[in-house]
């Protein structure tokens, strides 16, 4: 009805990048300075990401109000959300996207381009989410005197020449990189137009360096680019399951991120399991108990009767133990519609989980959203894929591919991403001879299996 109360929820953010490039510290430095920052009373806590609220990205952003003077902040906050890998990147999938409102990539501005700063751009260029480049770490370049928690643009200009062509150095490689993956890319500062060019803001997460440019930064482009898309209302929530988790005395629990709506103890709510979906209703809402209320004996967590979008949450219910994390979490409206709900999430799940008669690749990852990542990188190679399923290599998964050989040697292999080979499975998959390719990133486990197919080819 159109009574409704809408409101612009926070932008979620989050933070990617190579092993040790600095996300953890990165995130640490803006709740360090968010907590450092915050009026009391405005402290709140998530499962699963971290808020920066208006009043704070208003201080931390002060001192730049003189570069950019048309610089206000119209949005609640920011929510970060904590990814210590890409899988969990991954599991932020949204039909036909992703949950992540934007993202930052973080790159050692002295190591460059690695493995896995290559697997979240690709997972960043699939899912359409924008982005910009923190090109960390910059008190490591020669010559580099830091000026903690200085603005970058005050504090590049009290270094030498020579440092500052070491930087630009950098940079000018970063750009080179995103250009061999198709993005135009520009120092922030530089930067024309923000829709066609990927903003490179260089900080050091350790001094502290340019944070106030880079919150400034993502807080202006989500107010200019993406307001319509924040606004949210009182309606059912919506979210995204990001991890699964057993805790003690609650059982099997999960931390879900809510991108719109409002969420209630007792709301009714279906998500995807490992046999099907789980209509279950909400038995507490957990967050995080504040640092200060710390006692002995009452658990890391505090219930709450109500949460609003965007958050992150623990959802204690029964029958969760076989949710799958990435699973789409939608809260039932009435109990007459359980059924047009479920469908739903079926309907969705079947794009990723299914099992086909033509042959291709048998493909088993450990949660939904790599599933669906590594499904979408095989159909950019045009690599058919007969079976697609979550958990452990059975034998089953080994007879599908060895029907499939017989045919079609070529696609009669196994590709894993993050999951076991069964002792049972591995035995008939060795007699049968097999081929199973395992690795944790990506795009590496495809490029292992199109180096095998082409040599096969050959
Ligand atoms: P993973 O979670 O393992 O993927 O790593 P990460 O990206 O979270 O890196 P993390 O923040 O743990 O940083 C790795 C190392 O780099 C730590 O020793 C940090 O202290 C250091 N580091 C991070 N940022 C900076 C920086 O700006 N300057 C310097 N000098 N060191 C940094
Ligand atoms: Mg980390």
């Amino acid at each position: 009805s159109s009574d409704k109360k809408t409101w612009i929820r926070q932008p979620i953010i989050v933070v990617l990048g190579h092993v040790d490039h600095g996300k953890t510290t990165l995130l640490d430095k803006i709740r360090g300075t968010a907590v450092a920052k915050k009026e009391p009373g405005e402290i709140t806590q998530h499962v699963g990401a971290s808020v920066v609220p208006a009043s704070v990205l208003n201080k931390i952003t002060e001192p730049l109000k003189k570069y950019f003077p048309k610089l206000v902040i119209e949005i609640p906050g920011l929510l970060f959300i904590d990814t210590p890998g890409h899988e969990l990147f991954s599991n932020l999938r949204r039909r036909g996207g992703s949950v992540a409102d934007m993202a930052i990539l973080v790159v050692d501005v002295v190591e460059g381009f690695q493995p896995q700063t290559i697997e979240a751009l690709n997972i960043l260029k699939e899912k359409r989410v924008p982005f910009i480049v923190a090109a960390n770490k910059i008190d490591r370049l020669e010559g580099w005197k830091a000026f903690p928690d200085t603005p970058f643009l005050e504090s590049v200009k009290r270094q030498s020449p020579r440092t500052i062509s070491i930087l630009e150095e950098r940079i000018y490689q970063l750009v080179g990189k995103l250009y061999e993956h198709g993005f135009e890319s520009e120092r922030f500062d530089r930067v024309k137009d923000f829709r066609r060019t990927v903003a490179i803001v260089p900080i050091s997460a350790k001094t502290g360096e340019g944070i106030s440019e880079l919150l400034a930064l993502i807080a202006g482009l989500a107010q200019q680019f993406m307001k319509k898309k924040l606004v949210t209302s009182e309606d059912a929530a919506r979210g995204v399951v990001l991890e699964v988790k057993e805790e003690q005395g609650l059982g099997t629990t999960i931390d879900v991120i809510i991108y719109d709506g409002v969420l209630s103890k007792n709301d009714l709510f279906v998500v995807v399991g490992k046999n099907g979906p789980i209509v279950t209703r909400v038995r507490s809402l957990l967050m995080p108990r504040p640092l200060q209320d710390m006692r002995m004996h009452e658990g890391r967590f505090v219930q709450v009767d109500l949460v609003t979008a965007a958050t992150g949450v623990k959802i204690s219910a029964p029958g969760l133990e076989d949710a799958l994390a990435g699973s789409p979490f939608y809260v039932i409206p009435s109990e007459d519609r359980i059924q047009e709900f479920t469908r739903m999430v079926q309907e969705e799940v079947s794009q990723i989980r299914f099992k086909g008669e033509s042959d291709g690749v048998v493909l088993k990852a450990d949660t939904l959203g790599t599933l669906e990542a590594l499904l979408e990188a095989l159909r950019r190679e045009n690599i058919p894929v007969k079976l697609a399923d979550v958990g452990h290599v059975t034998r089953n998964d080994v007879l599908e591919a060895a029907i499939v050989s017989k045919s079609k040697p070529e696609y009669g292999v196994i590709l894993a991403f993050n999951v076991k080979i069964l002792p049972e499975a591995e035995e008939l998959r060795a007699r049968e001879n097999i081929p199973v390719f395992k690795h944790n990133i990506i795009y590496q486990l495809l490029e292992e299996y199109l180096k095998w197919f082409k040599e096969f080819k050959e």
